[in-house]
């Protein structure tokens, strides 16, 4: 009996062992990643669009401004030693277009100096690059010439493209041309809220939207004609429409629209040449463009949550909610992992033979109690979709550390590191040091 006794305590105590194997399991050369964007964090991006936009009272929350931001401009070392406290195998970052490229055709020293030494810290600490090239900022000058409605951007973009490409990422693998085309549009353009502040219809996005398909392609093209080696993607936010519970099955129809128009338009006409959406009694857009098909060698998802949708009598014709009783995060989006595994097996219906890179996933939790939770359960449907033949080769949490978060201000909390903007100190909340065991074991 004792005997028994001790054998059961022996099993108990292997079982409960952290060193026991996961139940959710990675392939070993699963990458790992954290994520940041350059205007979020570095300070000072004074030649750009934002740093024009928030001056204005009223566009950020609580008046507040950018500024020094994380200082990370200064703090490379110190933060490359956050990223490998973590062990991430690779580091999102955005190289900001407005501190290279400070007026149109003059490049600066200091910043190109700069970058490079970023990487050449990041090689050195073993960890591999991702880099954005635009993360919702443009330069000034690039704004006032009319952004991306400017027939002149795709061949600026290009060109700014093969200059970082040149001269900073030289021996990059992976890169990300544009950050979610689609909220950058349709927060700036549709909701007014980001640069250049428009609030148009939902007819007025189209010539944005092929002004940026078309400055993505361009610099595809000019990338890969100098090094075919390298793949190249965006990072799309994808989200669930789902239409509220009720009678009124247009409440359906409109959250299919809205999955096609937001989800995939935008990335299937990157694929075919061809964008087509349409939203009732608002758009129809359905046209052949040369020159974009087949420009993507990965598909980039950034994934947070799901809206619930219903139609209205109003302009645009449509709101989101939040179903009932839902767990939320501190910016009041749901948290909803099952959507992750939705739009992964979405995602690989509509581009079967891709690759694909979850280029963000986090929550802005200021206390830290729901984000190693977040994190497993997130982890947990993407693991699903994985083992269901989804071919996702790495995920990246967003973000590194808390940041400017656009309209937002410094109020929402992303980070796994906990920033205090009066000292510029980092803090690990408990939630980094779970993610970078989950790292450490492949799983959890
Ligand atoms: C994404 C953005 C990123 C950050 C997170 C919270 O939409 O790409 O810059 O704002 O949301």
């Amino acid at each position: 009996m004792k005997t028994l006794i001790t054998l059961l305590g022996l099993f108990l105590s292997l079982t409960a062992s952290s060193n026991a194997s996961p139940t959710v399991e990675f392939p070993s050369s699963f990458k790992w990643c954290v994520a940041t964007a350059a205007h979020q964090i570095e300070g000072g991006n004074t030649n750009s669009d934002w740093w024009d936009w928030e001056q204005i009272p009223g566009h950020v929350k609580n008046g507040e401004r950018s500024g020094a931001a994380c200082g990370h401009w200064d703090r490379l070392e110190e933060d490359t030693r956050l990223l490998s406290g973590l062990h991430v195998r690779q580091y999102r970052f955005s190289v900001e277009w407005a501190k290279v490229e400070p007026k149109q055709g003059r490049y600066d020293l200091d910043a190109i100096i700069h970058y490079n030494r970023e990487l050449a810290l990041l090689r050195a600490a073993g960890i591999e690059p991702m880099i954005t090239l635009q993360h919702f900022t443009l330069p000034r000058w690039m704004r006032e010439q009319g952004g991306w409605e400017w027939d002149g951007a795709p061949a600026a973009f290009a060109k700014y493209s093969t200059f970082v490409l040149d001269n900073i990422g030289f021996g990059v693998r992976d890169w990300i041309t544009i950050n979610e085309p689609m909220v950058h549009l349709v927060l700036g353009y549709l909701g007014g809220v980001q640069p250049p502040g428009k609030k148009g219809d939902l007819a007025s996005l189209k010539a944005p939207v092929i002004g940026l398909l078309k400055a993505h392609a361009a610099a595809y093209h000019a990338m890969k004609q100098r090094h075919p080696e390298i793949r190249i993607g965006l990072a799309h936010h994808l989200r669930v429409f789902d239409a509220i519970p009720g009678w009124n099955p247009l409440n359906g129809v409109l959250a299919e629209k809205l999955d096609r128009a937001w989800n995939w338009a935008f990335a299937e006409a990157l694929e075919t040449g061809q964008l087509r959406y349409d939203i009732p009694l608002a758009t129809e857009v359905n046209e052949f463009i040369e020159n974009i098909a087949h420009t993507q060698d990965f598909i980039g998802i950034n994934y947070y949550t799901r809206d619930m949708v219903e139609m209205t009598l109003e302009a645009p014709g449509f709101k989101f909610s939040v179903p009932e009783g839902a767990e939320t995060s501190d910016v009041g989006w749901e948290i909803y992992p099952e959507g992750f595994y939705r739009v992964l097996k979405a995602a690989a219906e509509h581009f079967p033979g891709k690759q694909i890179l979850i280029t963000e996933n986090g929550i802005a939790d200021a206390k830290d109690t729901k984000r190693s939770k977040f994190i497993e359960s997130h982890l947990e449907a993407m693991n699903r979709a994985m083992r269901e033949g989804v071919p996702v080769e790495g995920y990246c949490y967003w973000s590194l550390m808390d940041n400017f978060e656009w309209s937002e201000g410094f109020t929402p909390r992303f980070g796994l590191y906990e920033m205090d903007y009066a000292t510029l100190a980092r803090k690990a909340r408990p939630s980094a040091a779970h993610f970078s065991e989950i790292i450490l074991r492949n799983g959890f």
